[in-house]
């Protein structure tokens, strides 16, 4: 395993003094930028000039896209609406022209460390970076960098010199939105804020561990952005390696942010690249005809998985993923399947339901323990019965209004860090762009019955529960 390399520490002493973001007129502002912006406004005061940059409409029809974004998020407060628009400034112009840049600087005024968000397809990256650079706009600011970090390991390799040509690491900020999950950062905070877990938490107590994120809608308008990925760049080598790294890491040395990065990073540098024998792709019937798809297709809407994490506390413990496009319900679980009790003292057939850790990430939020105890009567039997230890509604600050927050402190906790990310690639590389068809399902089944070929010691797929059971404490 390599050893973690010494990062320069985050600059959390500098605030940024103004938020500039690139692709303002795009999607990912409308659901995500423009929502996360007025939650900080109304929660924690962000009075930063915030400007737009984009090829086309003028400072009028952002402010209206702004408010027609706050309403379409439920937004009813009209100061927040009122304090957006009034701090929006827009540039207009094109991201590989350098001109775009000198008329951003000449905006920016008086700030000396703006806060650049790149929320444009990766292939720009590399333009804004450098014309950042040409125009004095990267003098003393911070760069925020939406996911896919990259497109395979040599790709993200590459952007991460592009950036670094410019940035040191300590300003680039990777955001992964599943670290910005409020039952994300309780899986770090669980497992190191309690003893009892320590003396279960490795091979020699727990079976195997599972991590369910089906989601039971299609690409919809997403074709082209989705034909160009698949389920295993969209999801696995960011969003649910992350979740394995928090649930298989070793202690840190303190709640330091390189601490906790150096550990997510151990994990993630140990687990064996995956072999075509580790995974089972799968593609949603119908998938072809979604505009943007190819017609041909073999990008896979579909994957499970099974990682080998190569630790002295992992050793042989198989971790399985399993996440896909049209399954029956939108749901993030992982289950912790502890090993069985040696003997069957009650004689009852070997129960599957009990002896697990639950941990619910999405829509709501759990942390339960799974067991089996007597029923009510004269017969020894029993049944499964979960104590739960934490139950939420969906409720929670949105991750990218907390991540959002965090760049402007400077805090690169809750962000990816550059070996981090290029682990992850090195994990997934091998079975991506795999010319095969995969297997075709049926929308609304749980993806190609071939996921069974993964599991090992007599394991199962568990399929979680919609919300509803959940919260009724049926597992
Ligand atoms: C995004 C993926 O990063 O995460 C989507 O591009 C996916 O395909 C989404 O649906 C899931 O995140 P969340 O927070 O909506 O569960």
């Amino acid at each position: 395993m390599a050893v973690a390399p010494v990062h320069p520490a985050a600059r959390p002493d500098v605030r940024s003094d103004a938020f500039v973001f690139f692709g303002a007129t795009g999607d990912l502002a409308f659901k995500q930028i423009f929502p996360a912006l007025a939650g900080l406004i109304l929660e924690d005061g962000f009075d930063l000039p915030i400007i737009g940059v984009a090829r086309s409409g003028d400072l009028e029809s952002l402010k209206e896209r702004a408010r027609e974004s706050l309403r379409a998020h439920g937004f009813t407060d009209a100061t927040a609406t009122t304090t957006l628009t009034d701090h929006l400034r827009y540039v207009k112009g094109s991201d590989d022209d350098v001109e775009t840049f000198h008329a951003l600087r000449r905006e920016l005024g008086e700030a000396r460390h703006p806060l650049h968000y790149l929320a444009v397809p990766p292939s720009l990256f590399g333009e804004v970076v450098t014309n950042l650079q040409a125009s004095g706009c990267a003098a003393g600011a911070r760069i925020i960098v939406e996911k896919p970090f990259g497109h395979d390991l040599a790709s993200a390799v590459a952007l991460n010199e592009t950036i670094h040509a410019v940035f040191a690491e300590a300003d680039v900020f990777r955001i992964d939105h599943y670290l910005g999950k409020e039952p994300v950062r309780n899986l770090l905070y669980f497992r190191f804020a309690n003893s009892f877990l320590e003396p279960l938490w490795n091979r020699d107590r727990v079976s195997s561990v599972q991590i369910n994120m089906p989601e039971a809608f299609g690409v919809a308008d997403r074709g082209a952005f989705y034909d160009q990925t698949g389920a295993i760049r969209d999801v696995v080598q960011n969003h649910l390696l992350q979740v394995v790294s928090l649930l298989a890491m070793e202690a840190p040395s303190g709640a330091t942010t390189e601490a906790v990065r150096n550990e997510q990073f151990k994990v993630l540098d140990s687990i064996r690249p995956l072999g075509p024998d580790d995974v089972v792709r799968g593609q949603y019937l119908g998938y072809r005809d979604v505009p943007g798809v190819a017609s041909g297709s073999s990008v896979e809407t579909f994957a499970a998985l099974r990682l080998h994490v190569d630790t002295w506390r992992w050793g042989g413990v198989p971790f399985y993923i399993r996440t896909g496009k049209c399954l029956p319900v939108t749901v993030t679980e992982v289950r912790v399947e502890m090993r069985r009790p040696p003997q069957a003292v009650f004689g009852e057939e070997e129960p599957r339901d009990a002896d697990y850790f639950r941990f619910r990430l999405s829509p709501d939020m759990s942390i339960s323990l799974g067991t089996r105890a007597k029923k009510p009567g004269e017969a020894m039997v029993g049944e499964p019965v979960e104590l739960f230890a934490s139950h939420q509604d969906g409720t929670e600050q949105p991750p990218y209004q907390r991540l959002i927050g965090d760049a402007v402190e400077g805090d690169q906790s809750l962000f990816s860090r550059q070996d981090a990310v290029e682990a992850a690639w090195r994990i997934v590389d091998g079975v991506l762009d795999v010319e095969a068809t995969p297997i075709a399902y049926q929308p609304g089944t749980w993806g190609p019955p071939e996921a069974a070929r993964l599991l090992v010691h007599g394991d199962r797929w568990h399929e979680p529960a919609p919300a509803r059971d959940v919260a009724q404490g049926v597992g």
